[in-house]
Parts: C-alpha cells; structure tokens; sequence
C-alpha cells in the first residue's frame, strides 16, 4: 500500500510561521510586486508524525511541518525571523548557501551561544543572491536534521523571472523503521563508508506523491536534497526539461540529461514542459520513483522556455594572482581503537586533522587563513573511495575543473566530490570571519570532515 499524505496527529500546528505585520504575508507568483518585508516567527517543536501509516514518528519541525516551513525572501531585502526554541535541547539556525555576516551563520560557539530550550534569537539579513536555499541546525546534526529540522529558503529574483509556475519538492529520507520508530542517525560502520542512510524516502514529507503540474506550461521545480546522506541520482525519464540553476545559482539553461547527481546539500533548479493533461512523468533516483508528476489542467497554447535566470552579484576570483591552497580529503580510520566514553568517533579527516565535535574551541585554529579581498583556488583532492559533497560557509565558489569530468565553471557553496577526484574550485575570500567548511553528509561532518576557514 503506498503511503498517504502525512497527517499531523499532535497539535502544534497552530504555533507554525506567523507574517509579521502586513508586509509579512507571502506573495505568489503572478501578483503585482510589492516593496515587502518577510518577518517570520519560526518555531521549533516536537512534532508527531504518520510517515508510516498507523504509526507515530516523534519528529522534530519547524513551524509545524518537516521538512519546515518554506521561508521566502526578496533578493536585496532584508530577511528577519524571529527562532524560538521550543524543543528540549539546544540547537541554532544555519542558513545554508546564504552568503552573510557571521554572527547570523548559526554556528555554535563561533556565530552565536546555542539556542537554550525555551529561548529565542533573532536572525536578521541582507540577501545578496536570488535562488534555492535551505535552513538547518548546526548542533547535534545527525539527530536534529534526522529527525525533520531542515526547510528551503527560498530567495525570489528581484524582477519577476520569466516562470509563471513553481514548485518546491524537498528530498528527504527518513531513518525510521517499519513502526515509524527513529532508528540510529549514524552508525559506526556506516559512518565510516558513504554514511547512514535513510530508509524512508520522501518528497515534501511524503513518501512517493504524486503532484499535480499544469499542462502545457512550463513550470521551475526546486528541487532540494535535504537529506543527511543520500546522493540522488535525479532524473525525469521522456521529459524535457532543462537546468536553469545549480545550488542556488543560475547557469545558461541546458538539457537535464541522463541524469544529475545532487548530493546532501545541494539544490537544482529545473524547468520543466509539462506535457498534455493526463500524462505522468516520473521523478526518479536511478531506477527508483521519488515522485510522480501529474499534468492536469486544460491545454494552453504550449509554453516558450523563460530566458536564463540572471546572475548573482557573486566577485569573479582573479585566478591570476590567485594562491592555491590544497585541500585532502582522506580516511582515517580507527574504528576499534578504544574511545574514551563520550567521546567522537574519527573516521576523516581534512589535511591530517580531524574535527572533534565535542571540542567547542576547534574554530579557533582553522586550517587556512585566507586575506580579505584575495583571490584563492582550492584544490580539493578526495583520497577516498566514497563521495564528499563538500560544503563552505560564507562564500560561494566557483567550480573550475575536474580530473574525472567535464566542467562548464559555475557557481555553489557545495561540491559532490566523486571517488578519488581532484577538483578546482576558486574563490574572492570577501567575507570576513570563520567560515566552517565540511562534508555534508552529516555524519562523515560529524566523525572528522570538518574544518575551518578564517577570512580576515
Ligand atoms: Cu548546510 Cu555547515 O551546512
Ligand atoms: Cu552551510
Ligand atoms: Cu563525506
């Protein structure tokens, strides 16, 4: 039996997303622009779920749905959300892919104190560029993104682009059982290969929907890897359908082909020409169906692709006079050494040194520091047989070149690192702080791949 639509069984949802004010009401696409402001309050909280039906999964959300409210912002407006923590652990808010101050970043003990239960911090920025982002915690990050605290952040253009249709779908899987019960967010053996993977998949919460799109009209699918491990292998059998951003960050359209691999992190935005009513297309990872998409609706006159999404404001590395820095990506591995109770597994490490989590001072020894205003080219070389997608806070890069694929150079905060590559990536350090940079499945992030990058 597939699963149905996800019910909330416990009542929290009324403490969910509250506009502030009247500019703080969403806008939909389509309506007349107005100069607004987007003031949320956003809640964490336990949250019950029916992921399996007849069962209960004791997630954790935001603003009463996992994956959390979608939270939307106007590129060069100020984004201001007030996070009141009512789970009973501490945690913060990261605002991933978003370039910005560093006390608003959501790092513990470099950002900001974590979140207490029962407290709340106001997060409050600029946004400088336009696209698809995502919000997680950066504390006890296996069990906080395992357990449903993850949302896109989307950052609308500042003129309307040329797409009349949009939709979201967050990937996320679920480490739950067959009753729904969590299992464990990271296993040793697991930790140390490609990482513990969810069981559960889900698009939007639900485990293979199907959605409705208009026929006839070309729509932009968000599509966001919210997951703590999986790469998704996506693609769309018989469609046609064209890449207009990666990560955040728009590249001349270009055909989706075979298929994308989008790693834990990553986001791609596709646009898509949604064939004649009644006809399904299939929204895959490899062979396995994520999602059905469902064209309804009468048939209008078929719809012309929109022109490329313009670029962010984002400074174009000097490669020049860039210094080039290297970056390993290696295992370390001791699984049975005999650890100290309580203490981190290590499995990775980022030039011979591997981040401990437990050590709140870690950040004060980042192992590079980069000048303010420079331009500087990592090479990020994967010593592994597993993939990295490989993550920087602050900055967006550029991705240059690769030993084991062609690169069209484009702009991202995360870079799928395949089996043993060695990619280029360059980068103006224009944002001072320290700025973490890790792995983004979660818990290769949390036995090692971890590190920091001091701007100043
Ligand atoms: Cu999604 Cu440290 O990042
Ligand atoms: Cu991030
Ligand atoms: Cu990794």
């Amino acid at each position: 039996m597939p699963f149905t639509r996800r019910q909330i069984l416990a009542g929290l949802a009324g403490l969910g997303v509250v506009g502030l004010g009247a500019g703080g009401a969403r806008y939909w696409l389509g309506r007349p622009l107005v100069a607004a402001e987007y003031d949320y309050q956003l809640i964490a909280a336990p949250l019950d779920l029916e992921l399996v039906p007849g069962h209960i999964t004791p997630a954790w959300a935001y603003g009463g749905q996992a994956p959390g409210t979608e939270l939307r912002a106007r590129q060069g407006e100020w984004l201001r959300v007030r996070f009141i923590n009512r789970l009973d652990v501490p945690t913060t808010i990261h605002w991933h892919g978003i370039r910005l101050p560093l006390e608003m970043d959501g790092v513990p003990y470099v950002s900001q104190a974590p979140v207490l239960p029962g407290e709340y911090f106001d997060y409050q920025f600029k946004t400088l560029d336009a696209g698809s982002f995502w919000y997680h915690p950066h504390v006890a990050s296996g069990e906080q993104l395992g357990r449903g605290l993850v949302g896109a952040l989307i950052v609308e253009e500042r003129e309307p682009s040329g797409f009349k249709h949009e939709r979201t779908l967050n990937l996320k899987s679920w480490h739950i059982d067959s009753q729904g019960a969590f299992t464990d967010f990271s296993v040793p053996r697991e930790a140390a290969r490609g990482g513990t993977p969810g069981r559960l998949s889900t698009v939007n919460g639900e485990h293979a929907p199907t959605l409705d799109l208009p026929a006839g009209q070309v729509v932009r699918l968000r599509v966001l890897n919210l997951d703590n491990t999986w790469t998704y292998r996506l693609n769309l059998p018989d469609a046609d359908a064209r890449i207009y951003a990666l990560d955040g960050n728009p590249v001349a359209p270009r055909p989706l082909g075979e298929a994308y691999w989008l790693g834990p992190g990553m986001r791609i935005e596709l646009g898509l020409k949604v064939p004649a009513a009644g006809t399904q297309l299939s929204l895959r990872n490899g062979p396995l169906r994520l999602a059905t998409l469902r064209a309804v609706g009468a048939d209008t006159t078929p719809a012309e692709w929109p022109p490329a999404l313009p670029a962010n404001p984002i400074a174009e590395p000097d490669l020049a006079s860039a210094e080039t820095l290297r970056f390993n990506f290696e295992w370390a591995g001791a699984v049975s050494t005999g650890l100290a109770q309580g203490a981190a597994h290590s499995f990775w490490q980022i030039n011979g040194e591997a981040w401990d989590i437990n050590d709140k001072t870690c950040a004060d020894r980042p192992i590079a520091r980069l000048q303010l205003g420079k331009s500087y080219i990592f090479e990020l070389r994967n010593l592994s047989q597993y993939q990295h997608p490989i993550h920087l806070h602050g900055m967006t890069f550029k991705v240059l070149r690769s030993n084991r694929k062609t690169i069209i150079p484009y702009f991202t905060d995360t870079y799928l690192l395949g089996k043993n590559e060695r990619a280029q990536v360059a980068l103006v350090a224009d944002n001072p702080g320290v700025w973490m940079f890790h792995c983004h499945v979660i818990d290769h992030m949390e036995t090692g791949l971890m590190a920091s990058i001091e701007v100043a």
